[in-house]
């Protein structure tokens, strides 16, 4: 059982809350793994008691819990669990209400686990932290929880990181990046260093390239005020995207926890080869979705969601990754992400290269190289293509088979969601799936350069409609090197 604690939001009324986080404490609670004296109290602006909060949050679950896993006792139990706190942030006499509740907890427990889990601007990051300090309820068992992307360059996620650990040791700060917590991510791993077969294949000698997509289908929606100052490179790439590659390139760590984990894929973070201006013109391509047809509905542009943007956010991101080590030197990482594309998919693709000598000359039919695809959303599972004999007398005809693991077939259970583990793995003090500082800025170190190239470029993301697979250009970055982008085979 992980230990009892104080679980606080700050942003405790927000989308990511009432969507994400309640859910999953909930889905946890339900399975019986939150103590009993375990609180979570959301920190807002709105003058919500308790009870006004209770009734958000129950229409928030009745929204967003799996049907099949919304039982009223359980929810219930969750809302006698959770207490609003109303502060202004920046208004150092609104702190003693947090203060006092904090102080009121069940005194059977002794050192609680605190969690400060910041799900608000990252303006108030600092401000929070020094509060947090003040009140003196920052002790070895609290730790905090930050939402990516940390920073919006290399400076300012310095800056974020400086102030976050003036207060909090590095070995309490949880940066977040849910893909990381996603079952079929968890899976590569244990997919990789759990057999054998794979690692000798595993590099430059075998693999031709790496292709990873996540595709959404959804726009900004209402987060256009946030979105507009990232763009995808900040929203997506600079973590989750840069995280699937480090997975998919890292050396075996040691064990598969804690810094073992986090080292290797800081070395990946370090290998990658720096963008010089004209690299990013040849290997970066930028989008922005105008109107379109999605699921055969017709949607709004960007610039009809966002109609204060400059235009030049983008919502698509294609480019090409090279890995400098000795396993993939010359094995391009293909990454690309959109928003309003022509369905939601999220999809690792190792595309082999050719076998060496063509033994079937005069066979019928193609031979393909072999992909693994990985599949992280919406379905989980991989999928391996392979070439095989069509049965038969006469000639060898070669026919395309494929070897599937669904997740969903194999394995009759609910998968959790990526922040039933997080959450859970942040009250125990695991810190193994969330990124240290080093990989943070690491990872702006090498995208840094694009998006400084990007600003100073005259040219604005190409227009793709919604509803397709993006500007024609990210078509032609692969085509220039004999490849092409996997259809997904979800
Ligand atoms: C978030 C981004 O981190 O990930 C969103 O800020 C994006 O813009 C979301 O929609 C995608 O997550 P998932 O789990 O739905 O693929």
């Amino acid at each position: 059982m992980p230990p009892a604690c104080d679980f606080v939001v700050f942003g405790g009324t927000g989308d990511l809350a009432l969507r994400k986080l309640l859910p999953a404490l909930y889905l946890r609670d339900l399975e019986g793994q939150l103590p009993d004296t375990t609180r979570v109290i959301g920190v807002s602006h709105s003058p919500l008691d308790d009870e006004n909060y209770r009734s958000d949050v129950r229409r928030a679950l009745l929204e967003h819990v799996p049907t099949g896993s919304f039982d009223e006792a359980a929810v219930d139990r969750l809302l006698a669990r959770l207490h609003h706190v109303r502060l202004d942030f920046t208004d150092p006499a609104d702190w003693h209400l947090l203060h006092g509740l904090l102080k009121r907890h069940d005194p059977g427990d002794a050192n609680p686990v605190r969690v400060f889990y910041l799900a608000v601007s990252q303006s108030l990051f600092g401000t929070i932290c020094q509060r947090l300090d003040e009140l003196g309820v920052v002790d070895d068992h609290a730790r905090v929880v930050m939402e990516k992307p940390i920073g919006r360059d290399l400076e300012s996620a310095r800056e974020v990181n400086d102030a976050v650990g003036a207060v909090f040791d590095e070995t309490q700060i949880f940066r977040i990046d849910h893909y990381l917590g996603k079952e079929s991510v968890q899976n590569l791993l244990v997919t990789r260093f759990a057999n054998t077969f794979l690692e000798p294949v595993w590099n430059a000698h075998w693999i031709d390239h790496v292709q990873i997509t996540v595709a959404e289908s959804l726009g900004v929606g209402d987060r256009g005020g946030y979105y507009d100052t990232a763009g995808a490179m900040r929203d997506m790439v600079q973590n989750h995207l840069l995280q699937l590659l480090c997975l998919v390139a890292m050396e075996p760590p040691t064990v598969a926890s804690r810094e073992d984990v986090r080292d290797e894929k800081l070395k990946v973070l370090k290998a990658l080869k720096p963008m010089n201006p004209d690299d990013v013109d040849r290997a970066t391509v930028r989008g922005v979705y105008a109107q379109g047809l999605v699921d055969g509905a017709p949607v709004p542009s960007y610039a009809d969601d966002v109609p204060a943007s400059d235009g030049r956010t983008e919502s698509y991101v294609a480019l090409k990754a090279e890995v400098n080590n000795w396993r993939w030197k010359g094995v391009p990482f293909y990454l690309r992400t959109g928003k309003r594309m022509d369905r939601r998919v999220s999809e690792i693709v190792v595309v082999f290269k050719k076998p060496p000598h063509a033994m079937f000359p005069h066979s019928e039919g193609a031979h393909e190289p072999n992909r693994l695809h990985i599949h992280l959303q919406p379905d989980e599972g991989m999928r391996m293509h392979m070439t095989a004999k069509e049965p038969g007398p006469g000639g060898i005809r070669l026919r395309p088979v494929s070897l599937d693991l669904s997740y969903a077939a194999t394995f009759d259970q609910r998968l959790p969601e990526a922040y039933e583990r997080l959450l859970m793995n942040v009250i125990r003090g695991n810190p193994t799936l969330f990124m240290r500082r080093d990989e943070v800025e690491a990872a702006w170190t090498w995208v840094e350069p694009i998006l400084h190239r990007w600003a100073a470029s005259p040219d604005r993301p190409k227009k793709y409609a919604a509803g397709t697979t993006g500007p024609t250009a990210a078509a032609t970055l692969l085509e220039r090197d004999g490849r092409a982008w996997q259809e997904s085979d979800q």
